[in-house]
């Protein structure tokens, strides 16, 4: 298929079928088209409708964002996961303010230059903003020119990549940017699904070369190198199911006996690993390591296990065995990484979904024992 004749019946589509009311669409403000790019990485745009908005309340402007601090914009961001984008959105937000006078670039070379910016994250907030003629290629748009254009074989990722910028590059359409670049992800998102595409509402039904090698009647393409499911399914070998890993974190709820309200110990996460730079309950492999740790925050007056939880991440599952333990504060304790919050204020912090939940339920039960204790008999 010609290039042209791609973008232009992309672009068609795009048009009459194509999303047109997604909030971030009513924009080309590069601060709202940034968020939405952001947030939408990793994070389905129905999770990512019930975000933004909220957001945007909050932080209006990239400097009201860049001013705030971390563990609010993390308290914000608090349930779309993958917080390194958050912290990235953050510092992206102070490079503009400080580096930029507080304007963001207005090319995809310049924007690509910021803090948890890509290609094409670039490319999209490039296109929609500025118009600029840049090639986008997120997970979807990866599947929609595998499958439609079908490139040969690679003989490395690293080639399969590069093979699909080029092509990206190439399709390029010389007007109608915007449309274009909102047609691939559109295509990608309600018609050339990972699984079960609709190819009969495709604007390259008839060109589609997985189609026009796929196995007739069940148009079942589920790779991104344009090979049917079905063959795919045929030629691999037999491998035994993917069993996910399961792993015991013992988490210290360690509670101050000496506070006149209620508080706990949170100690800040590192910078990598499960949920950087989010506050904690800290984490343990066995009791005894949490007791030990217990042991160097005070005295400990008492010690009880609470409810195991689940919780499952990416490629893990966590089973989470809070200890719950009352401590008289040695001084100076507070340096160890960590401080006592009351519930409110520990709730006001970027936290971890499960313990964000376990908190959220302590903070419930200690309303409700306060209304009863006031209530007349
Ligand atoms: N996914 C990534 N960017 C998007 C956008 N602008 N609209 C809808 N889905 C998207």
């Amino acid at each position: 298929m010609e290039p042209q004749h791609f973008a232009a019946r992309l672009v068609a589509w795009q048009r009459r079928h194509g999303r047109h009311d997604l909030p971030w669409q009513a924009s080309t403000d590069p601060y709202r088209v940034w968020l939405s790019e952001i947030m939408l990485q990793q994070t389905q745009v129905s999770v990512v409708l019930a975000y933004y908005p909220r957001f945007l309340q909050r932080f209006p402007t990239v400097q009201a964002l860049a001013e705030a601090s971390e563990d609010e914009v993390l308290a914000q961001w608090d349930g779309l996961g993958y917080y390194r984008r958050a912290r990235n959105l953050h510092r992206c937000a102070q490079q503009i303010c400080h580096a930029h006078g507080g304007v963001f670039p207005r090319t995809a070379q310049g924007l690509q230059q910021l803090a948890g910016i890509g290609r094409s994250t670039a490319a999209a907030i490039a296109a929609f903003c500025f118009g600029e003629r840049a090639a986008i290629l997120d997970g979807n748009v990866k599947r929609v020119l595998g499958r439609s254009h079908a490139l040969p074989a690679p003989v490395s990722a690293a080639a399969e990549l590069r093979a699909l910028w080029n092509l990206a590059e190439r399709l390029l359409p010389e007007h109608d940017i915007q449309a274009y670049t909102q047609g691939l992800m559109d295509l990608g998102a309600t018609v050339c699904k990972p699984r079960n595409p609709s190819c009969l509402q495709c604007p390259f039904e008839g060109d589609c070369r997985a189609r026009q090698s796929g196995s007739g009647a069940t148009p079942l393409f589920d790779a991104a190198d344009g090979s049917s499911a079905q063959q795919q399914a045929r030629d691999a070998p037999v491998k035994p199911a993917k069993t996910r890993r399961t792993q015991t974190w013992v988490l210290l709820w360690a509670e101050n006996a000496q506070a006149d309200t209620a508080s706990i110990w949170l100690e800040r996460r590192g910078a990598t690993g499960i949920w950087p730079g989010l506050w904690c309950l800290p984490q343990f492999d066995s009791r005894e390591q949490a007791l030990r740790h217990a042991a160097q925050l005070g005295a400990l007056t008492e010690h009880s296990p609470r409810p195991i939880t689940r919780h499952a991440l990416t490629h893990l599952d966590l089973q989470l065995e809070p200890l719950q333990v009352r401590i008289t504060p040695t001084p100076g304790a507070r340096d160890a990484g960590g401080n006592w919050f009351t519930l409110p204020a520990a709730l006001a912090l970027g936290l971890p979904a499960p313990v964000r939940k376990l908190l959220q339920t302590a903070a419930n039960l200690a309303k409700l024992q306060d209304a009863q204790a006031v209530a007349p008999t």
